[in-house]
């Protein structure tokens, strides 16, 4: 077998923490997270491991979709803090060693922002084709209809709003204050790199994660989607406005300002599920990108007319295994790069979807879940409060309300309009956003059980200052899971998490560089992998029981390591969940280990 020899780089073998600004941790007691929040807990973020922080959007901004409606890609939402206080965490950032990413989100902005308020202002303005109307179409009863089917990424409703004004439809493929920039003028692009890229690249910032990459080029004539839902006019589209025509001459321009700065870019690729398109963006010769984030596995067992449209759980084991190799697979034998995410600020939280995360499981579906990430290969991406194994809110004391996410709200309104009384429609809307909705990563993180609102503005409290509550409600279990009590407990998710992350880049030729290969794809209970090396042969061997049963494992064979039959195999334990030294044999419900194969 060819195996490329894989090119090594600092930020394949980094690890990226994720933050959500407004839920990170508010400084001044107004209840909003804040930068000068962000600042004063660098040191907490460097103590894991971590390499880059990635900011999730602080630019100034109405907040419809919280802050990837971006009104000025040059300031901050003022409760966030100001460009001084930019300044400082991006120099506080550098000074720990660490680098910065940000939020790049240029298909829309807001229609806050100038651009839109001109080109939306009249047909003759110089900036009316920055953004992308289109006249009516009227069906045979003559009936104003929409240029075409397609679906916002919100909600049920159409990709196109109707302007009194200008008597023409403008196109947002979220929500109705996002509308899509054209990217068809070259002036808008060229627009869109000064203010969004070169602003902050120059201010230091050493890179990008760059929202709804493939979403820029849109096919010229805006076909109709099929129709999947009945229901409803307009129909999922995806497939259709994803990776068109001119993404990568669009890309390659962007890369031209990129690489003058040497910034690293991870771009969000959904509706991609095809191996051969994805290379064409990660490939390290295609020079678009550095690395993307796929979505087999966060998309697994979503409804297929909506993605609340299901039942929590609703995938075998076997699948998760798929959606792993899915994603592995693509470095194997070429020069393309991938990263590693169980969770995001679009996601709830993986204990709660991907484990199991009732009171006795928690904490060791949260180990077995970082011993996983700690050994598949590419970037590993972390995102804020995984690291304490934070859970979904539950049901009791956090009821719908509470949820305040565009998505899950909208998804939950419609059910109930549809619906009415009908209680167990209405039940089961409830259970689904329980499950899935983007609120559980959203909730304000809990620094401290013991002080005011989980401690999310602890430091105010402590300065004697009048404390807010927090924009959105605290997490019910915030007195059990939370920083402090973890930090001084050895046993803890946290602990655990450091050390994985340690264990990760202390062996990365293994865990980081090496190819990926599934073993046993048909077991339901237990997840059994090897990662080997050039001649395939297995350099590690992991195990992992996904179910709450006790379960047994054979050892691997010596086909299964890639070795000879007459060769020796020895298996020595490297990392586990839960402590104890056993080769074969049994595990303990959620319990993972990881062999080095004769080290
Ligand atoms: C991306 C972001 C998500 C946002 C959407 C629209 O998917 O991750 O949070 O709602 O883009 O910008
Ligand atoms: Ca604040």
């Amino acid at each position: 077998m060819t195996v490329i020899s894989r090119d090594k780089k600092w930020w394949k073998e980094a690890v990226v923490y994720q933050i959500y600004p407004a839920s990170f941790c508010d400084s001044n007691g107004d209840g909003v997270g804040d930068l000068p929040g962000i600042t004063s807990k660098l040191d907490y973020i460097a103590s894991l491991g971590v390499d880059v922080i990635w900011i999730c959007p602080m630019y100034d901004s109405p907040q419809v979709d919280m802050g990837y409606d971006i009104s000025n890609y040059e300031d901050i939402y003022a409760p966030y803090g100001t460009l001084q206080d930019m300044e400082t965490l991006i120099k506080e950032t550098h000074a720990r060693g660490m680098k910065m990413m940000l939020d790049l989100v240029i298909n829309h902005t807001s229609d806050q922002h100038a651009w839109f308020k001109e080109s939306r202002s009249s047909k003759e303005n110089p900036k009316r084709d920055w953004y992308i109307w289109k006249p009516a179409r009227y069906s045979e009863t003559g009936e104003r209809l929409p240029p075409n089917n397609w679906r916002s990424n919100f909600g049920v409703g159409s990709a196109w709003e109707w302007d009194e004004t200008t008597q023409e439809y403008y196109l947002h493929l979220f929500a109705t204050e996002q509308p899509d920039l054209n990217w068809e003028n070259p002036e808008t692009r060229d627009a869109i790199y000064q203010s969004s890229m070169e602003f902050w690249l120059k201010r230091g910032v050493d890179g990008f994660r760059v929202d709804t990459v493939n979403m820029y080029s849109k096919p010229q004539d805006y076909p109709d989607a099929p129709v999947v839902d009945p229901n409803t006019f307009a129909q999922p589209a995806g497939m259709i406005y994803c990776n068109g025509p001119r993404m990568h001459e669009f890309l390659g321009e962007m890369n031209d300002i990129l690489a003058k700065y040497g910034a690293i870019t991870v771009g969000e690729l959904p509706n991609t599920p095809d191996t051969g398109k994805v290379l064409q963006y990660v490939s390290a010769e295609a020079k678009q990108l550095d690395m993307v984030f796929q979505f087999d596995i966060t998309e697994l067992g979503l409804g297929t007319t909506h993605r609340f449209e299901t039942v929590p759980h609703n995938y075998t084991l076997p699948q998760f295994k798929g959606a792993i190799d899915a994603v592995q697979k693509l470095i194997r034998g070429t020069d393309a790069w991938i990263t590693v995410f169980f969770e995001n600020h679009d996601q709830p939280r993986s204990v709660s979807r991907l484990a199991n995360d009732s009171v006795e499981n928690r904490v060791a579906s949260a180990k077995l879940l970082a011993v996983l990430q700690a050994c598949l290969s590419g970037t590993q991406y972390v995102y804020q409060g995984q690291e304490i194994g934070c859970v979904n809110v539950p049901k009791e004391g956090y009821p719908p309300e509470n949820y305040l996410d565009i998505d899950s709200s909208l998804f939950y309104k419609m059910m109930v309009e549809r619906h009415g009384d009908n209680k167990e429609e209405i039940e089961k809307a409830f259970t689904a956003i329980q499950h899935l909705a983007r609120d559980h990563s959203r909730v304000p993180i809990a620094w401290n059980g013991n002080a005011k609102f989980g401690g999310f503005s602890e430091a105010a409290e402590n300065a004697g200052k009048e404390v807010k509550e927090p924009w959105m409600k605290t997490h019910p279990f915030s007195g059990e899971i939370n920083v402090a009590s973890q930090l001084t407990d050895k046993d803890s998710v946290l602990s655990f998490w450091k050390d994985a992350i340690k264990f990760r880049k202390e062996n990365a030729n293994i865990t980081v560089y090496a190819d990926y290969r599934t073993l046993r794809e048909n077991d339901q209970n237990v997840y059994t992998f090897v990662k080997e090396n050039a001649n395939g042969v297995a350099t590690a061997f992991v195990v992992l029981n996904f179910s709450t049963e006790p379960q047994s494992y054979a050892s691997p064979s010596n086909e299964e390591l890639g070795l000879s039959r007459s060769q020796d195999a020895k298996l020595a334990q490297v990392l586990s969940t839960h402590g104890g030294k056993s080769v074969g044999g049994a595990l303990a419900p959620l319990e993972g280990k990881v062999y080095f194969v004769n080290p």
